[in-house]
């Protein structure tokens, strides 16, 4: 079995947030370090790993059904193993490891022993490890990253905050932050690599802190690594969204100004329910705070639709403040109950169909906003930092403003990780559409 003539290949799929793209950029780095070798084809893999996500029942099902086609592969290919990482290996433990297909479950603190576990499947033993650490916050493994503009970099792991719909505190554990010495260095190696961009992560990166140094301190000390990178971060919780940290966030001039800040609900009495610590009063008082501060920011949040005993009047409190308050961007999502959180006592009673009306209602007037802001935008130049090929189209380029705004233009000479001045003419609720102000004629002098 030892035989084979080629290092291990490991194959890994990635669900879930970019906390767990960035996991999988570290799981892939213990690997590697750990003699296996990485590939972006399962025909050619030892080993699959599924990094998953356990947010929400239908994140759980999709991912079920991905496993499906996993287990049929291996029926055909016996000697591969698959093996399930992230969140649902956390929330399922043995119930996992009983499919005859699946042979590693491992948890999001123990990527350590991946390399070992693997060694002892090949030997016929199912591996599980599954224990949750105060700890681990992988600070010096080097995460193998396959994106060269934009990087991934975790500074603090795990939740403390127990909202009661969340898996997360019971996926992810204690929080626990990096050394901010240690996360700085990380970045110079970064800018000295040619990276753009960063983007600082964390369930709750805001209520990072490495004993004497906060989120603010943090992101200042990053953004003066180099000042022709972009900073960014993600996930805050309203409640540790500091003035210190709006300050940082104003004054640094390489921190990008958009800032994705969960509202989840209108109605105070829900907010109470889901233990969020903020009325609707303190998160408009810190919206207009940030707007003070920050002329132009970009704000986008996340909404949960259909919590239990959720009223229509405590829905239309969610729509009157995303109304007035008028977000960037806004994710919205039905409420899914979770087992072992405390929201999963509450009887799950509103209608699946009207957490459908109330979700669509929502993310309509989402939508017409989004396009109405994007349009302001429409006969401006605006800055990008160029991210690569469209989806959609070979010829077209997409870039990033720094309010995080997708912008795509005909491709002319840009490369990934240029900056490109971009002149807009067109603009959807998702989208800017234009083309290089520097390089390329405009529609209007075209058509003379
Ligand atoms: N049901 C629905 N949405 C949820 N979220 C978190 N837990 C649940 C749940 N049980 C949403 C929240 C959070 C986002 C990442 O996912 O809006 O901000
Ligand atoms: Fe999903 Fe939350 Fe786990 Fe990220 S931390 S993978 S969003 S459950």
């Amino acid at each position: 079995m030892s035989t084979s003539l080629h290092p291990r290949r490991v194959y890994i799929e990635t669900y879930g947030c970019q906390m767990n793209v960035a996991d999988s950029e570290v799981v892939a780095g213990i690997l590697s370090a750990g003699g296996f070798e990485l590939t972006g084809r399962i025909a050619e893999a030892d080993v699959i790993l599924v990094n998953t996500c356990a947010i929400r029942e239908t994140a759980e099902e999709r991912i079920v059904g991905r496993l499906g086609l996993f287990s049929t592969f291996k029926r055909g290919n016996p000697g591969t193993l698959v093996g399930v990482l992230g969140c649902m290996a956390e929330r399922l433990r043995r119930d996992l490891l009983e499919e005859d297909w699946v042979d590693l479950v491992v948890g999001p603190d123990e990527y350590r022993k991946l390399p070992a576990l693997i060694a002892g499947a090949f030997e016929g033993e199912k591996g599980i490890a599954v224990r949750l650490s105060r700890v681990e916050n992988y600070d010096d493994i080097t995460p193998l990253r396959t994106d060269g503009v934009s990087a991934w970099l975790s500074v603090m792991r795990g939740c403390d905050k127990f909202c009661t719909f969340c898996v997360v505190p019971f996926t992810r554990g204690r929080e626990r932050s990096r050394p901010l010495e240690s996360v700085v260095r990380e970045v110079a190696t970064l800018a000295g690599r040619g990276y753009r961009e960063v983007t600082l992560l964390g369930q709750n990166v805001n209520s990072y802190s490495d004993g004497s140094r906060d989120f603010a301190d943090l992101m200042r000390a990053v953004a003066a690594v180099d000042r022709t990178m972009r900073i960014r971060f993600t996930t805050s919780h309203p409640q540790d969204m500091s003035d210190r940290l709006i300050e940082a966030i104003a004054v640094e001039p390489n921190i990008c100004k958009y800032i994705h800040l969960p509202v989840q609900s209108g109605s105070d009495r829900i907010l109470a329910l889901m233990n969020r610590s903020y009325t609707a009063r303190h998160y408009r008082a810190l919206i207009a705070r940030i707007r003070r501060a920050i002329p132009g920011a970009a704000i986008s949040t996340d909404v949960i639709s259909g919590f239990p005993s959720e009223t229509e009047a405590e829905h239309r409190m969610t729509v009157d403040l995303l109304r007035e308050i008028r977000f960037d961007g806004a994710f919205t999502f039905k409420y899914s109950p979770r087992a072992n959180t405390k929201a999963f006592e509450l009887p799950d009673d509103v209608p699946e169909r009207e957490k459908g009306r109330r979700v669509q209602e929502i993310t309509e007037l989402q939508h017409a906003i989004a396009l109405e802001q994007n349009r302001t935008f429409v006969g401006t130049v605006v800055r990008v930092l160029v991210d690569g090929p469209s989806r959609k189209s070979a010829a077209d380029f997409t870039g990033r403003t720094a309010t995080n705004r997708t912008v795509v233009f005909p491709r002319t000479s840009e490369e990934p990780g240029d900056d490109a001045d971009i002149r807009i003419e067109r603009a959807s609720s998702a989208t800017l559409i234009g083309v290089n102000a520097g390089t390329a004629p405009t529609l209007a002098e075209s058509a003379a």
